[in-house]
């Protein structure tokens, strides 16, 4: 079961966040904070209104989630609202199954203080004891430098570059790039690639 205990952080600007397992009992805040304030960031690729799972929908996404031992759902809360969220999705054929990719949203007001890389670093060592996975991945726009200098600080690298992935309704055409960290003790074997953006 992949629950992570309450932890306390605090941020460089000394305010404080809870970090845990997202439970089915959040399943409303964590649907709210999708679509309000996970959704509505630049560099995500699915829009809001994209996003249908309803609110009761969620409850039982995350009670499921909660039972999947190579599954993650880390939820940042702060006087009783979630400020971020991190969701893993794991690949269920079992000739990928060592593939875990995951998301991840900080709130604007709560960006930049240390609550992203506190949660990631969560992600790595909870990662480190599934004995199913060997690879963390994402996909991150590659205009989207706080995130790739982050990526990059804790051992994930770059292991290929979708040119013209993502497309704006305001006519900007953007690249994504892959990037990997293994959790097994192996070296990553990516390779830094240069980008157009
Ligand atoms: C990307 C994101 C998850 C990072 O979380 P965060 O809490 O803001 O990041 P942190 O405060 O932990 O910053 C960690 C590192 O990110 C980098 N970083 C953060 N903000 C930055 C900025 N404005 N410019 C450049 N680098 C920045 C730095 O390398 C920083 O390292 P440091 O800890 O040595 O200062 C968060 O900003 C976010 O949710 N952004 C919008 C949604 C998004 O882009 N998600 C990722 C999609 S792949």
């Amino acid at each position: 079961m992949a629950l992570i205990e309450q932890t306390e952080v605090t941020l460089k600007d000394g305010r404080r966040a809870l970090l845990r397992s997202a439970r089915g009992g959040d399943g409303w805040r964590v649907n709210r904070f999708i679509r309000e304030g996970f959704l509505t960031q630049e560099y995500l690729i699915r829009l809001p209104e994209e996003y249908l799972v309803t609110p009761w929908q969620e409850r039982g996404r995350l009670r499921r989630r909660l039972q999947a031992s190579d599954e993650l759902m880390l939820l940042a809360e702060a006087n009783g609202a979630v400020v971020a969220l991190l969701s893993t999705n794991t690949d269920k054929r079992r000739r990928a199954r060592h593939n875990c990719e995951f998301g991840i949203t900080v709130s604007r007001d709560w960006q930049g203080g240390g609550l992203g890389r506190a949660m990631i670093e969560i992600l790595i060592h909870w990662a480190e004891g599934v004995a199913t996975l060997e690879r963390l991945e994402l996909h991150v726009v590659t205009a989207n430098a706080p995130a790739i200098a982050l990526y990059h600080s804790l051992g994930f690298t770059v292991e290929g570059l979708r040119r013209g992935a993502v497309k704006y309704q305001d006519g900007r055409v953007l690249d994504d790039q892959l990037m990997c960290r293994r959790v097994d003790g192996t070296s990553a074997p990516g390779t830094k690639v240069e980008t157009s953006a």
